[in-house]
Formats: structure tokens, sequence, C-alpha cells
């Protein structure tokens, strides 16, 4: 799809890798709404775009679909879905923890439950709630009505130590891709997934400099965090090829995650 005079919904669109998709969608001549938690800082970044800003959290399921209704109506319809929107056990309150820990204890389902809940079961929220609002789309001269990309992580292949609960939610993702592809495509809706290793974002920001470094050495080259302009050029090819469906593609410097 042409991103010029497309309309796009980026949810956790107030920092790192959503912000600068956003912010090049817009650059290039589309229209933009983002979502993002109320204490974010949606309203001044979205304002500073000329889109609108819908204050939400994806795990609140009704208020989500609430705020991409909201989001839909204030741009005039939806073309495009990119959710970056999740994070590990830490996003959640809890802890890195082994499944069995060194005493013996086991890992919390609770902390398990809730973070296969913000990262797999709100993205499948946002894209079904997304999917129907596409679907009333007239079909471009491709027959495309839409385009959406969720966030895995490189995790969802080669989670490290402590990782149970984040690689179960984000393999999650990269397992429906494909299904979900499958679902919509008679829509002309397409559906992928970025699976990024380290960027440097708002979710990496309190990583010093030799952690960042130990983080990414065995990886092929860069051997570096990944900016979030990169993620951007990738997100938005993605959206402007109509080739791109059903695919977890990973944006990671050829690096694979070691056990720790
Ligand atoms: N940065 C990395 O190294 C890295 C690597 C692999 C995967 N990821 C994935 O990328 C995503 C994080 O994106 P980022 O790295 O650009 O981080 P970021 O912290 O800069 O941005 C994430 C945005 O999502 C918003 N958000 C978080 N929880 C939310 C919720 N419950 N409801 C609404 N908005 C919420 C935050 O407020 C923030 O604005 C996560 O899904 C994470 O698992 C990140």
């Amino acid at each position: 799809m042409n991103t010029a005079g497309s309309k796009g919904i980026f949810v956790g669109g107030a920092s790192g890798m959503c912000l600068a998709t956003a912010t090049q969608f817009q650059q290039k001549g589309g229209q933009i709404a983002i979502l993002d938690l109320p204490g974010s800082e949606g309203a001044a970044i979205a304002s500073k775009l000329g889109g609108s800003f819908h204050p939400c959290d994806v795990m609140d399921y009704a208020a989500t679909d609430q705020a991409v209704g909201d989001a839909v109506a204030a741009l005039g319809g939806l073309h495009f879905v990119l959710n970056t929107a999740g994070g590990g056990n830490r996003a959640v309150g809890g802890t890195p923890q082994r499944t069995v820990k060194k005493d013996g204890s086991r890992h919390s389902t609770d902390t398990f439950a809730k973070v296969v809940a913000l990262n797999l079961v709100a993205s499948f929220n946002i894209n079904t709630a997304a999917a129907q609002h596409m679907s009333s789309n007239e079909p471009n001269d491709k027959g495309e009505r839409g385009v959406m990309i969720n966030t895995a992580s490189i995790a969802a292949f080669e989670g490290q130590i402590g990782q149970v609960a984040y690689s179960a939610a984000k393999g999650g993702i990269a397992a429906m891709t494909l299904t979900m592809a499958r679902d919509l495509g008679s829509l002309g809706i397409r559906c992928m997934t970025i699976a990024p290793s380290l960027f440097a974002t708002g979710l990496t920001a309190g990583v010093p400099a030799e952690g960042a470094h130990n983080m990414t050495k065995d990886a092929a080259f860069p051997q570096r965090m990944g900016e979030p302009d990169e993620f951007a050029t990738m997100a938005l090819s993605i959206f402007e090829c109509p080739m791109m469906n059903g695919s977890t593609l990973r944006v990671d410097g050829g690096q694979r995650f070691a056990p720790k």
C-alpha cells in the first residue's frame, strides 16, 4: 500500500520503535493516531505529528476496542496498525524467573498469564478490532484493504534463562501470524510480525553501555543495539510491499541469543 494518503494507528506510539515508525509514516504523507498508556507522552507526540492521541492500557481489552474505534473515527478510516506495546515479567510487576528456581519454588503462574495477556492476547485483540474496521475499506487497485504488524522478539525462537513467559507470549504472536494472514486473506488484509533483537528504546534505556556490548557481541554484524529508525524502515517496507504476508521477520544483525 502507498504510505502517502494512508491512515495508521500506532499502539505503543509514544516511544521507541513505534514512535519512529509513526514519525516516518507521517513524514511520507500518512496520517497517524497514537494509542499508549494515559501517563505516556502520547498527547504531545500526536500533536507534533498532526495526529490524535487515544490513551488506553492494552490489557483492558474493552477500553482498547473503544480507543481503536475512536482513533479510526478521528482518522476517517484505517489502513495500517502497528503494535509494540508489550514486555516481559517486569512489565507486569514480576521478575525474571526460571521454570523451577534455584530455591526449588516454581515460576509464578500469575506472572506467566499476565505476560501472555500483555503480549499475545492484547495483540490478538488489537488485530481483531483493527481488521474489523479495515474490512469495510474499498480495496485499492491491488485488492488490499489493510496491513497489521505485531512485535515479537528473537526470544520467541531462542529465549534466555528466565524468559519462559516472554518466549511463550512472543512465540504465540509469531505462531498466529500465518493463520491470521490466511483468515484475512479473502479480505485483502495482510498480517506480519517483526522479531527484533536488542534495540535502543525506552525499554532498554537503563542498560549500561558495557551491558549493551555484552548483549550484542554474538551478533554477526552490526554488533550493537538496533536503532528505532531501522525497525521503522522495515515496518514501512512491509506496509508498502504487497507480497509481505504471514511471516515473522527477524531484524537482528544475525544475532542468536545464548542461554544467558
Ligand atoms: N527494545 C528491545 O530491545 C526489544 C527487543 C525485542 C522486542 N521488543 C519488544 O518491543 C516492544 C517495546 O517497544 P520498544 O522497545 O520500542 O519500547 P518502548 O518502551 O520505547 O515503547 C513501548 C511503548 O509501549 C507503551 N506501552 C507499554 N505497555 C503498554 C500497555 N499496557 N498499554 C499501552 N501502551 C503500553 C509504552 O508506554 C511505550 O510508549 C515490546 O513488545 C517488546 O517486547 C523490544
